[in-house]
């Protein structure tokens, strides 16, 4: 873990202008947070939809008057071609972290996922190419594999896709490499599997497994697991998902862009494991709390059944080496999900 910092700060030796949409989300606004420590000058776009304005206040209060003072934040919405112009005009690269998320969300409302997803990257990546931005890394998703049976999940092997969500990323996927044909765009794609860590959003019936577990176990009440909880996922901690940006944005490998690339630790955890894990993590923070046993529900729509990812191409191409094992990730991510769960 200690070699965590220095490998950053050698990755982004060069000071430079970066845009990060999203920025006000979970991952973008790590991305803002590392890039800002890390001597950089950044700007930020997000519209809230799901962002909060808590992750831009935290940060500056994290953040030394220095490096604030290198980041401006554009209040704007990537639906809008306008506001991508702004965003993109000065900056030599992009980190594409905004989207809405969740699968469950697309099914109820195909519509808004395409249009922040889809309409949103195609207005970035023309507004890109109008500024002469030339690298164009963007958030994509494990979501891709849909429904290939195969373990571990191979870049070149997608299935059917199984929501809404799953399709908006990989139409991203398409237009990323049209406009590297067309237009000369050095677009990387990274296939985030279920990222976590501190400001991850813990509220709203869209909360990501980790913190809506949390916040039931503060509160007394049973968690509700879909399925028969052998269900698997390859859980990421955000550092490791920081590194793969900054080596995506920063690579000079010619073979390395116009790909898409597993960024996880090729590891497989059930929702059984991580119920223990948890239940473990949080008692031990919190005395006199005894966490209730799971209640089993229904699998959810649109949901995969394993995911493991291989990570050899990311580790080949663009030197991926993830620094935090699931443990380690839950360890350092404890005591914000329990400070910033409980009202939930
Ligand atoms: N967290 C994960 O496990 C995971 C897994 C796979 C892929 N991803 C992808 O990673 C990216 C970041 O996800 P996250 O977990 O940080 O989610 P998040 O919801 O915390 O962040 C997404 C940000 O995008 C902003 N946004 C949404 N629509 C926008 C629009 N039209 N204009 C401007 N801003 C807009 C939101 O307000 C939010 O701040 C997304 O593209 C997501 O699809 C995340």
């Amino acid at each position: 873990m200690s070699r965590y910092p220095s490998l950053l700060a050698n990755l982004v030796a060069t000071p430079r202008h970066w845009l990060v949409t999203g920025a006000a989300g979970f991952i973008g606004s790590h991305l803002v947070e590392n890039l800002l420590r890390l001597g950089q000058t950044v700007r930020g776009l997000d519209n809230f939809a799901t962002g909060r304005r808590e992750n831009l206040i935290g940060l500056q209060a994290a953040l030394t008057l220095e490096e604030w003072a290198r980041f401006t934040f554009i209040e704007g919405d990537l639906r809008n071609p306008e506001d991508c112009h702004q965003a993109c005009h000065g900056a030599e690269r992009i980190l594409h972290q905004g989207a809405l998320g969740s699968v469950p969300r697309s099914i109820d409302n195909p519509h808004a996922s395409h249009e922040s997803n889809v309409t949103g990257t195609l207005n970035l990546l023309a507004a890109a190419r109008d500024a002469g931005i030339r690298r164009f890394v963007y958030a994509s998703s494990s979501s891709v594999y849909g429904d290939d049976p195969n373990l571990p999940k191979v870049e070149h092997r997608t299935g059917r896709v199984l929501s809404p969500y799953a399709a908006t990323k990989m139409m991203i996927e398409l237009y990323a490499g049209v406009f590297n044909r067309c237009y000369g765009l050095e677009p990387i794609g990274l296939r985030y599997f279920n990222v976590f860590g501190a400001r991850q959003d813990p509220e709203g019936a869209y909360a990501a497994v980790i913190p809506k577990w949390v916040a039931a176990m503060l509160r007394g009440d049973p968690v509700v697991i879909n399925g028969d909880g052998e269900t698997s996922r390859d859980f990421c901690y955000i550092a490791n998902v920081v590194q793969a940006n900054l080596l995506a944005a920063t690579t000079e490998n010619p073979e390395a862009t116009d790909q898409a690339y597993n960024i996880a630790v090729h590891h497989r955890t059930t929702l059984n494991e991580l119920f223990a894990k948890l239940k473990a993590l949080v008692e031990a923070r919190t005395p006199g709390l005894e966490v209730a046993p799971p209640v089993y529900k229904d699998f959810r729509a649109g949901d995969v059944r394993h995911s493991l990812a291989d990570i050899s191409k990311a580790r080949d191409l663009l030197g991926y080496e993830p620094t935090h094992q699931i443990d380690e990730g839950l360890a350092e991510a404890i005591d914000w999900y329990c400070e910033n769960v409980t009202a939930s």
